[in-house]
């Protein structure tokens, strides 16, 4: 903040004196802070954060269906950052993939979705990275184990799953819904974790923002499908989501817990709005609603008496939640995925709210692992997956115990804390 009204105090002082460096200060300070604000969109410090926790300089893994990939540094350092990068080379890392000398990049980095933003977006962000200190943290980066770790293979995946190509608004639609639009599917690549993948981890495009699963999470349907979807969210909420991290239907726990700390919440309404409101106009999809599995059913039956027992204390009886304390089940798009994944999670390791400076400390949902059997843990997320009008497949004990397997030891993320 210092820094920022520093500098303004420059710029109003150098346009009052009307000097001949007055414009490209001006153009400098104004697209400097544009590319802080595209950053902040497109999440760089959410993957690329540094072990000092607050610069760009990577050295994360990242889990990836193909195994375990460092993030590089992206600090101006000479030696280890991209001190030495000229524009041109950044732009074709952020649009195309490609490193200096002709290095292919793998996808777990989005410039699959950073391809959507014109030239001036990326040379405002290449502005802004170079007014971050510079940090020495050299970064392994072959950590794909064979076949993967063979980046010319990603020419032949390129050319399956990637369409290089800027972003075209509607000009049939608003400016609101044409920016969200950019924001969603340039900056913000939300389609990378809310769009399911194929085989080869690229986008299954004809199921775009349906749902997809990643490592153990799920990121639901966000089309404007009514019971999968954001379709029963107001724009209000889902601007309220973005920012603060929770509603009273849903809390944003694991990997969307990071994109809020690290990126929406940072991020002014008006384009959080747009996000919104893009969502909201771009229409549903998704599979029709189930059966609902009949509350006479001996799985239901079950899982009431867990609910009325471990439950209900918190999300009360029917299903409502309390609002700002503990989330809305009924009616609850994230619980009737038709993967569990989600709230399997959810039930045996519980959750932790994220904290922003919006809304500092997060009420948390306690483990139920140790106390519930996997037979008991189906029970009581097909109980809550069909009751007070939700309607979703039913759940199985060996689900339950995979994913029981699969987060055994995984830590949960502590995100704002
Ligand atoms: C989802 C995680 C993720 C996000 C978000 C992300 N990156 Fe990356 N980025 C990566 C990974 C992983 C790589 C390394 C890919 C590889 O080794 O092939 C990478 C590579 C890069 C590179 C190439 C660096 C080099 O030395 O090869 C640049 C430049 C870069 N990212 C910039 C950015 C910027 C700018 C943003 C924000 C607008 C951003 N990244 C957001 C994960 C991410
Ligand atoms: C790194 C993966 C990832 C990215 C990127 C991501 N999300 Fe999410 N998102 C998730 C996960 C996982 C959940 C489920 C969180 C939970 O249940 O606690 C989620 C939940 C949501 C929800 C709540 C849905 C519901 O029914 O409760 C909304 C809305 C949402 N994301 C919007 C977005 C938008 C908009 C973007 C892009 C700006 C985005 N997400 C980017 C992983 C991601
Ligand atoms: C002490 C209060 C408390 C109890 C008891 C409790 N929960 Fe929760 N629950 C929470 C809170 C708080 C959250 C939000 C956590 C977060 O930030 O993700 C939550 C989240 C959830 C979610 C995720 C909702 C969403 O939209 O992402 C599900 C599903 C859930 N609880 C199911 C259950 C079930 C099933 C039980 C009983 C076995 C239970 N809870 C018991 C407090 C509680």
């Amino acid at each position: 903040m210092m820094r920022a009204s520093i500098l303004a105090a420059t710029l109003l002082a150098s346009i009052v004196l009307g000097t001949g460096t007055v414009r490209a200060d001006a153009d400098n300070f104004v697209e400097v802070e544009r590319g802080r604000a595209l950053s902040n969109a497109g999440d760089c410090m959410g993957c690329h954060i540094g072990p000092d926790g607050k610069s760009m300089a990577g050295g994360h893994m990242l889990e990836t269906p193909f195994g375990k990939i460092s993030v590089p540094n992206i600090t101006p350092d000479n030696e280890t950052g991209i001190g030495r990068w000229t524009r041109d080379e950044f732009d074709d890392a952020m649009r195309r993939g490609i490193g200096p000398g002709g290095t292919h990049l793998y996808p777990a980095f989005p410039y699959t979705a950073f391809t959507k933003m014109p030239r001036k977006d990326i040379d405002a962000i290449y502005d802004y990275l170079r007014t971050l200190p510079a940090v020495h943290n050299d970064v392994d980066r072959d950590t794909l184990p064979f076949p993967f770790n063979i980046r010319t293979a990603m020419i032949g995946w390129n050319w399956l799953n990637f369409t290089p190509g800027e972003f075209r608004p509607d000009p049939s639609k608003s400016d609101e819904f044409n920016r969200g639009a950019y924001l969603v599917e340039g900056p913000g690549h939300c389609g990378m974790c809310h769009t399911p993948r194929n085989i080869m981890g690229g986008d299954k495009s004809a199921e775009h923002l349906q749902g997809g699963d990643l490592q153990g999470w799920f990121a639901p349907n966000i089309t404007a499908d009514r019971r999968l979807g954001i379709g029963a969210w107001s724009v209000e909420e889902i601007v309220t989501y973005l920012k603060t991290g929770h509603t009273e239907r849903s809390a944003a726990s694991g990997p969307m817990a990071e994109v809020v700390q690290y990126s929406t919440s940072l991020m002014p309404e008006t384009e959080l709005k747009a996000i919104a409101v893009y969502l909201k106009e771009r229409g549903a999809a998704g599979p029709g609603t189930p059966q609902p599995v009949a509350a006479s059913d001996a799985r239901m039956q079950r899982g009431a008496a867990i609910y009325d027992d471990g439950c209900a204390a918190c999300h009360v009886g029917n299903g409502s939640g309390v609002a700002g304390m503990f989330p809305r089940l009924a009616d609850n798009q994230n619980i009737q995925q038709n993967d569990p994944s989600g709230i399997l999670r959810v039930v045996l390791q519980g959750a932790q709210s994220v904290a922003t400076r919006h809304a500092v400390t997060g009420p948390s949902m306690p483990a139920f692992g140790f106390r519930l059997s996997d037979q008991q843990v189906a029970d009581v997320a097909t109980f809550i997956r069909n009751s007070w009008g939700n309607a979703a497949a039913p759940v199985t004990a060996d689900q339950a115990r995979q994913m029981r397997e699969r987060s055994a030891g995984v830590a949960m993320p502590a995100a704002g804390h």
